[in-house]
């Protein structure tokens, strides 16, 4: 089989909660912010329902692991980059859960070899690498409106400059913004 050339690549998106001023979580890590507005749910299900496999930071998979709830993620692959063993994970995720170490673009090269189609990208530092690789081809950020501080920002001089095309613009009664945007790929 011929080796995938970024054309075969899975597409991969990231789909964020963001303060107004560009944080993705408290200084601490905990994510009040955006559990304050959880009275709709900004097109997740929909974007959910296309996604055949997850990657994810490590600090995302432990803060998913300890909310202590049913994994959300169903049968879906879920790869989380770490350089460490993962521990005990969830009897309900372990099936399902795998680890990666280093270079995201290879790991999306066999991702497409084994069939899967859409990856849904999450995470900081993560999506920070990923932006730096070049392999991210949607971004959606739902802005809250509230403005953190201190927190952990999104954004940082690790991330090269980039273009992006808006494709899609909606918002909510309770001041919330969803901005999509996919990479402008003639640069
Ligand atoms: N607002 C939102 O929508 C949203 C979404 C997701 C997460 N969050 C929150 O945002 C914060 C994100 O934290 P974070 O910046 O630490 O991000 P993260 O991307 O979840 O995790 C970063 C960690 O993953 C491991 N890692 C990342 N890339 C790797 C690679 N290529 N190879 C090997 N290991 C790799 C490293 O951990 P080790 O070296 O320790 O293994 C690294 O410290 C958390 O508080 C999280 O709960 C918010």
């Amino acid at each position: 089989m011929p080796a995938p050339t970024s054309d075969s690549r899975p597409r991969v998106s990231v789909y964020l909660g963001v303060s107004l001023d560009l944080q993705i979580a408290h200084a601490d890590g905990s994510l009040e912010f955006l559990d304050r507005h959880q009275q709709h749910d900004y097109g997740y299900d929909a974007f959910m329902a296309d996604v055949d496999a997850l990657i994810m930071g490590r600090t995302t998979f432990d803060t998913v692991v300890g909310f202590g709830v049913a994994w959300p993620f169903g049968t879906r692959r879920v790869i989380v980059c770490t350089h460490r063993p993962l521990g005990e994970v969830p009897a309900d995720a372990a099936p399902w859960v795998t680890t990666h170490t280093g270079a995201l673009t290879p790991l999306l090269d066999r991702l497409a070899v084994e069939g899967v189609r859409h990856v849904y990208l999450d995470g900081g530092a993560t999506v920070r690498a990923a932006l730096a690789e070049d392999v991210v081809d949607a971004l959606t950020l739902t802005v809250m409106p509230e403005l953190l501080g201190a927190g952990r920002p999104l954004f940082g001089a690790d991330v090269p400059p980039s273009r992006w095309e808006l494709s899609g613009l909606d918002r909510w009664p309770n001041g919330a913004v969803q901005l999509r945007y996919t990479r402008a790929r003639t640069n």
